[in-house]
């Protein structure tokens, strides 16, 4: 949310902290509140069946992902009194396997400071904090206060740094006595803090947005922090201001690179929101990238993949850089035509480095703990497609919920399209043609789009085909279509709205497409059966 956003929501904002703050609405309430929505969430008009979404009222973007005795954490940015973002909470559920999800109270509640804008959680294994115990080590949430008294009074030093933390596996949560621990130098967009231990420093380092650029400060003990140095002010994409930001390393043909995410916003590839990503070397202080200053890359060509941060603490057993992001867009996430609740998050993916004609790049597929969601597997032989071959009726693809793994010959085609349509004639296509060289997805016959005008719309991401094929591997989940194109290197993510759910899918080509061995899957829900 850039500031103007954040004044232009003010009013929302100003009502809702009435509602959220004044009610003194404790954690045994919202507990009820989640139970309750619980059971109905599988037959509401739009409600993601796989994806993570809120029990009710408003989430944005994911916070505090840390993987700690089992369970990944995951935090979100909610507004438990209402449907639009307003005074910020952390909403707060765990996960065994990233695909069930046990919805918790809420984890941390506005106060004196400010409420609790995006931010990161640690494992303070060595107690370097002091609030914990080697035995029992704090899990450590740092976090931005946005102080909107402060922000009324015209004041620009409104975002500063806090953090909380929890002896008890994330179940409650204390905050930190001496907060902010870090105040801010004056500049109005100072937040979402990403923490990480940093084995070259033998540190602490928190990656910060600030405005148009990164800082990173270090830290012995998580509570005191000094500057090491900025990053970005003229690399990269600069069309919105820079939120969100993660740091962390890969191996690529057997050497340690770094990643830089900054989510941006607006100054996305297909408008509005998006995240950018930089590659380079990190030596505990300074982040040097590889690339020239005006180059972009995007995680995610879609419009509807922001502000997504990786897991903290996986072990190295494992191995994963795991990713989530929050599948909306500021463009219109507070208008989406959803009735209890808005917006779901992205289904979990790794990160990983790979070597590519154009050089090194990070690309990200859905986690093989997905494959838990399958109801069966069909598999499709090879065979020629002029036209439209109907996989629903052909292979039983039947479901709003589905997988499908496609490999395609382009090379006889000028374009291959995967339509998902219902009996109403809305379709949502995902598609590629051949002579623009561009992967696509066209919302613009998908059903509802009258909600806000920049909703509608063709969005492309560039795409070039291996030796004429191109590997399609699609989730679509009821009001979502997640592509991973060639093994994860374009990928693109969009919601949308259709009047009835799509349960009817063809591959439509223009020209020959060959249809290689592929497989698809109708996928179950992860809600309990509706009472
Ligand atoms: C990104 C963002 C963050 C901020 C949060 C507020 O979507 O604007 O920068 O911390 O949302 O909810």
């Amino acid at each position: 949310m850039n500031v103007k956003q954040v004044v232009s929501s003010l009013a929302v904002f100003v009502g809702a902290v009435a509602i959220g703050c004044t009610t003194g609405k404790g954690p045994d309430e919202t507990k009820t509140a989640i139970t309750m929505s619980e059971t109905k969430s599988k037959s509401e008009p739009h409600r993601p069946q796989f994806h993570f979404s809120p029990p009710s009222n408003w989430m944005n973007d994911p916070n505090g992902m840390v993987y700690h005795k089992g369970e990944y954490h995951l935090f979100y940015q909610h507004n438990p009194g209402g449907t639009t973002w307003g005074p910020m909470h952390w909403g707060h559920a765990v996960s065994k396997d990233m695909v069930s999800w046990e919805h918790l109270p809420i984890a941390l509640y506005p106060d004196e400071n400010g409420t609790i804008f995006s931010g990161s959680a640690v494992v303070d294994e060595n107690n370097t904090s002091g609030l914990g115990s080697k035995e029992n080590p704090a899990m450590v949430a740092i976090f931005t206060y946005h102080n909107e008294k402060l922000e009324r009074a015209g004041r620009n030093d409104y975002q500063t740094q806090g953090l909380a933390f929890s002896l008890d596996n994330g179940r409650t949560w204390k905050k930190y006595d001496k907060n902010p621990f870090l105040k801010n130098p004056g500049i109005k967009d100072f937040r979402d803090p990403k923490v990480s231990w940093n084995e070259i420093a033998g540190q602490w380092v928190m990656t910060l947005a600030v405005l148009d650029h990164i800082e990173f400060y270090g830290s012995k003990n998580l509570i005191e922090w000094t500057k090491l140095s900025e990053f970005g002010k003229t690399s990269g994409a600069h069309g919105g201001v820079w939120e969100c930001p993660d740091l962390f390393p890969l191996k690529v043909n057997g050497q340690e690179k770094w990643v830089l995410l900054v989510s941006i916003n607006p100054g996305g590839p297909n408008k509005g929101s998006a995240t950018q990503y930089f590659i380079g070397d990190f030596d505990g202080k300074n982040f040097k990238n590889d690339n020239s200053e005006q180059t972009t890359h995007w995680v995610d060509y879609g419009t509807d993949n922001y502000a997504g941060v990786t897991w903290a603490n996986v072990p190295k057993s494992d191995g994963r850089r795991l990713f989530l992001g929050w599948m909306s867009n500021w463009l219109y996430a507070n208008e989406v035509p959803t009735a209890t609740w808005r917006s779901a998050m992205t289904v979990p993916r790794e990160l990983r480095l790979q070597q590519t004609p154009a050089g090194i790049r990070l690309t990200n597929v859905p986690v093989k703990e997905l494959q838990k969601l399958r109801m069966g597997t069909t598999a499709i032989k090879t065979q020629e497609v002029n036209g439209s071959l109907d996989l629903s009726n052909r292979y039983k693809l039947n479901s709003s919920l589905q997988e499908l793994e496609l490999n395609l010959d382009l090379s006889q085609a000028q374009e291959a399209v995967v339509r998902f349509s219902n009996d109403r004639g809305e379709h949502l296509d995902v598609g590629y043609s051949v002579s623009r060289k561009e992967l696509y997805i066209d919302r613009t016959q998908a059903g509802r789009t009258s909600f806000k005008d920049n909703f509608s719309g063709r969005h492309t991401a560039p795409l070039e085909l291996e030796n004429g094929k191109l590997k399609l591997h699609l989730f679509l989940d009821v009001a979502s279509v997640e592509v991973f194109a060639n093994d994860g290197k374009t990928v693109m993510t969009d919601v949308f709205f259709p009047n009835e759910d799509f349960t009817r899918t063809e591959l439509i080509s223009t020209g020959k497409t060959q249809l290689q061995a592929s497989k698809v899957y109708n996928l179950r829900s992860i809600w309990g059966d509706p009472s």
